[in-house]
């Protein structure tokens, strides 16, 4: 059973959701989403764990806006992250993300290291963005100001999802359009900002000792398999899963074969 709770992170009410009881695994979402993406797995969490979704600030429900505590890097995100855990009496765990999730879990392990027992990075990448990339983000910024998460909606869901979604799955295509559109634009705007901002990661890659899980959808567009493998070689402790049939959002995607691959991971490499 999913609980929903909230606490007080950095004098923010913040919302997280929660399963099972035991280890820590703690679950980074991705851009422009919230907690709701890890509704999947926390239902089927393997027994002995503990699973724990934030939202990243200014995200979820009842999020109306970041206005006084605005995001300008993904550190404060990282910085949210380590409070919550602080909060819940957590000192070490599984952590890790998706996408942006995982952008923050660099973040995170950079400011404590110690706290990670393993690590999950999934439909990311460790390399800052291109000048290519950060010119769309500054676009992307620009589109939210003037026309809203609707817009944005229209122009990432095509590539968040895979072809497979497109055509066989409309639920999903649905569930990630209402959690698009109803994210506030002004931390939207922030978190894209802190996106095109972060510093490479790749040199971390080679400071992280602890066992890690390296997910990709087959079908990801947006953080293709190149970038997993890329990460994968350069972490000592790590595990390649490619999950067909899933694009970007592969938790949500194909949330079984996701929740198999981690529950894998949980009990073969801790
Ligand atoms: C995400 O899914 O979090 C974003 O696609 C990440 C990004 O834009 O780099």
């Amino acid at each position: 059973m999913i609980r929903e709770a909230r606490v007080s992170v950095n004098r923010r009410s913040t919302r997280y959701l929660e399963s099972g009881s035991g280890w820590p695994v703690v679950l980074l979402h991705a851009f422009p989403l919230n907690a709701d993406i890890w509704r999947p797995q926390l239902e089927r969490v393997p027994p002995g764990w503990r699973m724990i979704a934030p939202d990243l600030r200014g995200f979820g429900p009842a999020e109306a806006s970041t206005a006084g505590q605005r995001v300008r890097t993904l550190d404060d995100f990282a910085d949210d992250t380590d409070a919550l855990l602080e909060r819940l009496g957590i000192a070490e765990g599984v952590i890790g993300g998706l996408s942006m999730g995982g952008y923050v879990a660099f973040a995170l392990f950079r400011r404590s290291p110690e706290r990670f027992t393993g690590m999950v990075l999934a439909d990311t990448r460790s390399e800052a963005d291109s000048t290519e990339g950060q010119d769309a983000r500054r676009k992307m910024i620009e589109m939210v100001n003037l026309s809203g998460p609707r817009a944005v909606a229209d122009q990432l869901l095509p590539k968040l999802l895979g072809p497979t979604s497109h055509e066989t799955r409309p639920e999903v295509a649905a569930t990630v359009r209402r959690m698009i559109e109803s994210a506030p634009a002004d931390a939207m705007a922030d978190a894209v900002q802190a996106m095109l901002t972060r510093p490479d990661s790749t040199p971390d890659l080679e400071r992280i000792s602890c066992p890690a899980l390296v997910l990709v959808g087959a079908e990801d567009g947006i953080t293709p398999l190149a970038d997993a493998e890329a990460m994968a070689r350069r972490l000592s402790r790590s595990r390649l899963v490619v999950l067909p049939a899933a694009g970007h959002l592969s938790s949500l995607e194909t949330p079984d074969a996701f929740s198999r691959a981690l529950e894998d991971f949980l009990i073969s490499s801790m």
